[in-house]
């Protein structure tokens, strides 16, 4: 039997009476677009985060370019970022004709926030840190950063859903942020889905309408917008899967306990917790040493893993363009080639983690 790296269907299973209330209670009444089961989702956003504003959308890839856009980024500007993070971090700063900056990674896999002033320009406008794998970057040395010269400060959280720095929820640090629910992150949709949090009433009304086609009421287009959405099916599915986020979160957590205790080789490192860090656990990503081969010797035993990712930002084919090339970030380029996403999820049993271990024993014996 294969063991996934993910299984929804398990999920599926868990909830299923939950799930199935949801989507009849929404389809009972008819309406699947901007209805209050939406608006629900978004309040139980703000509760759970302390943030004053949300709005849910079609996408982590919207949230960001919408909360870009809604700061004025623009053609010419410059985002500083991560090298190490999925297209969408590059894509949504590109897609407004604006240029990403990299700066390098810490080990953490985290920007590291003491190289980001050397790449600060006068067209730099924005500082946009990635808490990859849901492990909140120093937000406390990006802040003063972003003060000292005047930059607005865009948090991608779309994997720290449930993360947090010194006790405050990811995505509060910033003038706003973006989450996703993709299907693979803590936080689920039945899928795509994404939202916005900002304590900012400014940027709020402006997105609102954005979403919407820039629709105020039915009749009149204030501003030309998209249609950026979260259906009321998943918000209603969202808010109930709300209540499960520290559950699941926990449950991911000891399981990659298990891992720390039964690997016992030093070919592979097991990344710790940040001090006052509270990691989301949104991936589980190891850096190990023959990586490749690791990975083939586990697909033998059906044991599933996966790369995130093999390529930085700036060395794809379609980013080449922005100038950047082999060398620029040496620890980047270093931790694509040792990252590995093993099986951790929440329905997994601690036998068939010892068995995953147990695997990688022998791989390096
Ligand atoms: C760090 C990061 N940013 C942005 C995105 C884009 O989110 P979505 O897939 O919901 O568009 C993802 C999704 O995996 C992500 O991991």
């Amino acid at each position: 039997m294969t063991i996934e790296i993910l299984d929804l269907k398990k999920r599926y299973i868990e909830e299923k009476s939950e799930i199935l209330k949801c989507i009849k209670k929404v389809l009972k009444k008819g309406n699947l677009i901007l209805t209050p089961e939406l608006q629900n989702f978004e309040k139980s956003i703000c509760r759970f985060s302390g943030s004053k504003y949300c709005l849910g959308v079609n996408s982590g890839t919207d949230a960001l370019m919408m909360s870009l856009w809604s700061v004025g980024v623009k053609k010419g500007d410059e985002v500083i970022t991560s090298p190490i993070s999925f297209i969408a971090t590059a894509s949504s700063i590109i897609h407004l004709g604006a240029k990403p900056v990299f700066v390098d990674v810490n080990d953490d896999l985290n920007i590291n926030a003491d190289l980001i002033e050397r790449s600060i320009t006068k067209r730099t406008k924005v500082i946009m840190p990635v808490h990859w794998t849901g492990r909140v970057c120093n937000m406390e040395k990006i802040l003063k950063i972003a003060r000292k010269y005047n930059l607005i400060v865009i948090e991608d959280a779309a994997q720290a859903m449930g993360a947090y720095f010194k006790n405050q929820h990811a995505g509060t640090f910033g003038k706003i942020s973006a989450f996703s629910t993709h299907p693979f992150k803590n936080l689920n949709a039945l899928g795509d889905g994404g939202f916005i949090i900002t304590n900012e009433k400014r940027l709020y009304d402006k997105i609102k309408l954005y979403r919407n086609h820039g629709l105020r009421g039915r009749d009149n287009v204030e501003i030309i917008g998209v249609n950026s959405r979260l259906d009321s099916l998943n918000a209603e599915v969202l808010n109930f899967r709300l209540s499960r986020l520290k559950n699941i979160i926990s449950r991911k957590q000891k399981n990659i306990g298990y891992y720390k205790k039964f690997v016992n080789t030093e070919s592979i490192k097991i990344l710790e917790s940040n001090k006052n860090e509270k990691n989301s656990h949104s991936m589980f990503i190891i850096l190990c040493k023959k990586r490749d081969e690791l990975q083939k010797y586990l697909q033998r035993f059906k044991i599933q893993t996966r790369v995130y990712y093999k390529t930085p930002l700036h060395l794809y084919k379609a980013t080449k363009y922005l100038g950047f090339k082999k060398g620029d970030f040496p620890n980047a380029e270093k931790f694509v080639k040792q990252v590995l996403s093993l099986p951790y999820h929440q329905h997994l049993k601690k036998k068939e983690i010892e068995y995953i271990c147990k695997k990688i024993n022998d791989f390096y014996s």
